[in-house]
Formats: structure tokens, sequence, C-alpha cells
């Protein structure tokens, strides 16, 4: 009997359908365990478009890279906040923001496109690139020296760098005088709490947007709610150099919401997460892969050494003032290059936007298919990343794969010999498109081009092998490596 409880049957005109052999779960273990070669062999079976049922849900995954734009467009029959809206609600615990559900009426959207790109750039680069050098050269979170070897992962040097540098750059220092000793160390403790916190729930992140309840899990609750506390109005309130996005969501909380604090606290974590959790582990791909490659290394110190003598600007790891400005960074083709490979090869975002009303999808192919009310319909664009008629021997790291013959980048891709307009989507596409993109890929620059410019950098092991990507993410972003890679740096010689 419970094979027959909640199947479907495919109705005339409607994507064929895999509900898998697990009541509720679907094809949920077989996806999870490894979705790019799942979604390769239904596609090989049914072609651009098929439907399987995970963890309860009917998703239609869309196969054709010619035909997303009938769903990356904004079309009236597709929803993207519901989805996005409600994962949030699940993982943080605040009370909702979509409109229709009476508790705020700020449009999330609106905010992030003012405070997180345009002319909200500028200070938000050299604030980033302050605290990059404070990191990495004068706090003790690093200790270069110059003539000695210092060993770290890489991956635990990244974390460090990017989350104190970009966590104090969202959320602001505390008040009061810099040089006092004791407040320094209180900062400090402040910023390595967050980053215990911010790990420990970042680990079941992907359990939560499942649909398991966060009290099964003990401490990552805990270090939710930790989190939280340090961002509720009165500690918010003490801390100076705010960003505009977090001043302009204290004010919208304030005076569009009905949220309870604690409510006004978790959207914050809320921001936390999703400027660290896919910024850490691309970092991560993009030093790593660059300094394995020695090539790559080599055109990332000419470009990053270029810069600095167009504009006259000398490194001094004593006095680390650095600020490389947004044009001086919009001209580092080699460095986006470089990233955008990384991302290429770790990114697993799945872009999901849910029907309205019972409609009809039509493909590039000028099929049509009859898709039902509330169904899910998804791209996985690891599809695209490692599809060999795309992106020639995929599994590689080319680090001018993104580069033209002239140097610039490179935008034309092309499958059976037509050009295509998505190839490359780390960031989602369409509303949902990451809103901190550019900044992401400012602050990846900037670290990268700050640890050319101030340390010799080694792998322990010149031929190390790439560590696989943990699958467990699979959907919801950068993957992280499954171990860590050493590497040693010390500080350059300036002489
Ligand atoms: C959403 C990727 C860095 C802020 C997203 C989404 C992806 C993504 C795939 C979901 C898009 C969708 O559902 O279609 C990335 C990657 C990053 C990065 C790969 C780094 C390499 C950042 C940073 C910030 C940020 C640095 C902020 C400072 C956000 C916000 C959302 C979001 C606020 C939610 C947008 C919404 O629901 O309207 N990001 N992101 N991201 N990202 Fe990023």
């Amino acid at each position: 009997l419970w094979l027959a409880v909640g199947i479907r049957h495919r109705q005339p005109g409607e994507p064929a359908v895999e509900n898998g052999f697990i009541p509720y779960l679907g094809c949920a273990l077989q996806f999870g365990a490894n979705p790019l070669q799942f979604l390769r062999s239904r596609q090989k079976k049914y072609g651009h478009i098929f439907t399987c049922k995970i963890a309860g849900q009917y998703i239609h995954f869309l196969c054709d890279p010619f035909s997303y734009h009938s769903v990356i467009r904004q079309g009236r029959h597709l929803d993207w906040r519901k989805f996005h809206f409600a994962t949030s609600v699940k993982a943080f615990g605040h009370d909702s923001f979509d409109p229709r559900h009476g508790h705020t009426t700020e449009n999330l959207h609106q905010t992030f496109l003012k405070t997180l790109q345009g002319e909200a750039l500028p200070s938000l680069i050299e604030t980033m690139s302050g605290h990059l050098q404070d990191v990495m050269l004068k706090s003790d979170t690093l200790t270069a020296r110059e003539n000695h070897w210092e060993v770290d992962g890489i991956f635990a040097f990244c974390y460090k760098a990017m989350f104190e540098a970009g966590y104090l750059t969202l959320f602001g220092k505390e008040l009061g005088e810099d040089k006092c000793q004791a407040r320094q160390a209180a900062q400090k403790a402040l910023v390595l709490s967050a980053l215990e916190n911010f790990k420990e729930f970042d680990k079941i992140f992907p359990a939560l947007v499942a649909g398991l309840p966060i009290h099964v899990f003990k401490s990552a609750y805990s270090a939710r709610e930790n989190l939280a506390k340090t961002m509720n109005a009165e500690n918010l309130s003490k801390r100076e150099n705010l960003s505009d996005l977090i001043s302009m969501r204290i004010i919208l909380n304030d005076s569009l919401s009905t949220f309870n604090d604690l409510s006004k606290a978790r959207t914050h974590v809320a921001l936390l997460w999703a400027s660290q959790a896919n910024t850490l582990p691309a970092t991560f791909w993009s030093l790593f892969y660059m300094i394995r490659s020695p090539d790559a290394m080599k055109a990332a110190r000419k470009e990053v050494q270029k810069i600095l003598d167009d504009s006259g600007l000398k490194p001094d790891p004593s006095d680390p003032t650095l600020n490389l400005t947004r044009n001086q960074l919009d001209s580092m083709p080699v460095l986006d290059s470089i990233i955008n490979e990384a991302l290429r090869l770790s990114s697993a975002s799945m872009n999901v936007r849910v029907a309205k009303e019972d409609f009809l999808l039509h493909l590039d192919n000028q099929e049509a298919y009859r898709i039902r009310k509330d169904d899910v319909i998804a791209l996985y664009p690891p599809m695209l990343h490692y599809d060999p008629e795309i992106f020639e021997d995929p599994y590689e790291y080319k680090f001018d794969r993104f580069l033209d013959e002239k140097c610039q980048e490179k935008t034309t891709f092309f499958r059976n010999g037509r050009r295509l307009r998505y190839y490359c989507m780390p960031f989602g596409s369409g509303v949902t498109k990451c809103p901190g993109r550019f900044f992401a890929m400012y602050e990846i620059k900037q670290f990268l081009s700050l640890v050319l410019t101030y340390f010799d950098l080694e792998l322990l092991d010149p031929t190390v092998k790439v560590p696989p990507l943990d699958q467990s993410r699979a959907g919801l972003g950068i993957l992280q490596p499954t171990y860590d890679v050493d590497f040693k740096y010390k500080l350059k010689s300036q002489h």
C-alpha cells in the first residue's frame, strides 16, 4: 500500500516522472550521492526535462541550457519568493520576509541592491581592504615573518582572514579606542567566537534546508543563538562603521516590520551566513588552484605588479595600507579568470522557481510541457560547468579559460555550434541572482592581490591531488573541500 501513497502518475503532456523507491524521500538518496551523475543518467533516459520526487517534492529538472531562459526570465507563472523566503525561515528561525505573510513590508531585494551594488561598492571595498591587511599583517591572526616559512592549511588560512575581514566589514567594530590593548583583545575574542559559532552552525545547514528542525542539533542551535545575541539591537548599537546593508536593515526592521527583537537579530545572522558561506570555500578554491598552477601564479603576479607599478603604489608590510580602487580591481582579467575557473569547478547551487499555477513550459526546441501548480522547476548549473562540449577537459583547472586572445574576459562559449547565453552560473540567475556577487568577486580579488603582494607562497607538496568536493552541500552553493591542503608562506623580502 505504501508504494501507492503519494505517487504521481504522468499525465499527458507532462515530463516523465521518477517517483523513486522510498516513500516521501523518493530519489533523494540517489540524487544526494552524486547529483551530477544522477541527473546526467536521467537526461540520457528522458531528454531535456524530467520530474523527480525528492523529499516529498516533485522537482522538474530542466537540462537544456538553451531553454534556461524560459525559467530564468521573470515569467508570470513562476514564483521565486516562496522557496527563498521559506528556506531562510527554516534555517535561521526569523519570521517570514514574504510580504504576503504580513510581518514586514520591506522589499528585501531592493535593500540588497541599494546596499551591496553600485554606489555602495567603493566603501565596502575600502573597508574590506583595511581589514584584510590588518588581519594579514597587523593583528596576531597570522604570524608571517621574513626568512621563516609558516605552515598552515589553505582553507584554514582563507577562513581566518576572510571571515574576520568580512565580518568586520559588514558589522563594524565595537566603539572605543583602537589602541587600547584590552579592547583589541576583546574585539579579537568576539570575532573568534563568531567564527567558531558560524562553523558549528554552518555544518548542519544542509540538514536544515532539507527540513530537519534545528532543535535536533543542540550545539548548532546554541551556536546560531549565540550569533543572534551578538547581533541584538543593544549590541549592534555599540558598534561603529556598520555597513550600509546592516544599518539599513536595522532601520527597516524597526520601521516596517512587526518582528520581535530575537527575530530581528536572526535576520542579521542570515546575512552573516549569506556573506560568508560561499565566499570562504570560493576563496579556498581560488587560492588553492592558483598556487597549484605555476602559470596561474606567474600571470597573477604579473597582473598585480603592473597595477601597483602603474599607480606608483609601494607595499610596506610595516604600514600595510594598500588600497586598490574599484577601477583597478576592474582591470584584473587574469584574477577574474582564476576565480571564475575555481567557481566553475566548485559551485553546485540549484536555481529554483515554484509554479504559481498550472501552465505550459515552452522549451527552445518548440516542445511544451504541462507543469502543475506548486511544482518546483530547477536548473543545476554543474550540468553546464562540467559539459565537455562547452568546456574542453571539464575536470581540468585551466586558469585562462575565461580569457580571450586579447587577454580580456572571454564571454563566448558554444554548444552544438550555438552560442550560449548561460555558461557559468555560480551566483544563480535572474531575479534571485546573488546580490553580493560584485562585492564577492572584489573581496576575493583583494585577498589574492594582497597575498601575492605581501607573501611568498608554496604548496608543501607541489604534486598534491585536488581534494574531492564535499557533496553534502550539493544544491546549496560553493562546495567545500573534504579535507584541507597544507601550504607554507612567509613575508616577501621587500629589498
Ligand atoms: C544569494 C552565491 C557571496 C549575499 C545567493 C545565491 C547564490 C549565491 C547561488 C542564491 C541565488 C538563487 O537562489 O538563485 C554566492 C557566491 C558567493 C556569494 C558563489 C561568493 C563567491 C555573497 C556575499 C554576499 C552575498 C559576499 C553579501 C555581502 C547574498 C544574499 C543572497 C544571496 C543577501 C540572498 C538574495 C535573495 O534571496 O534575494 N548567493 N554568494 N553573497 N547572496 Fe550570495
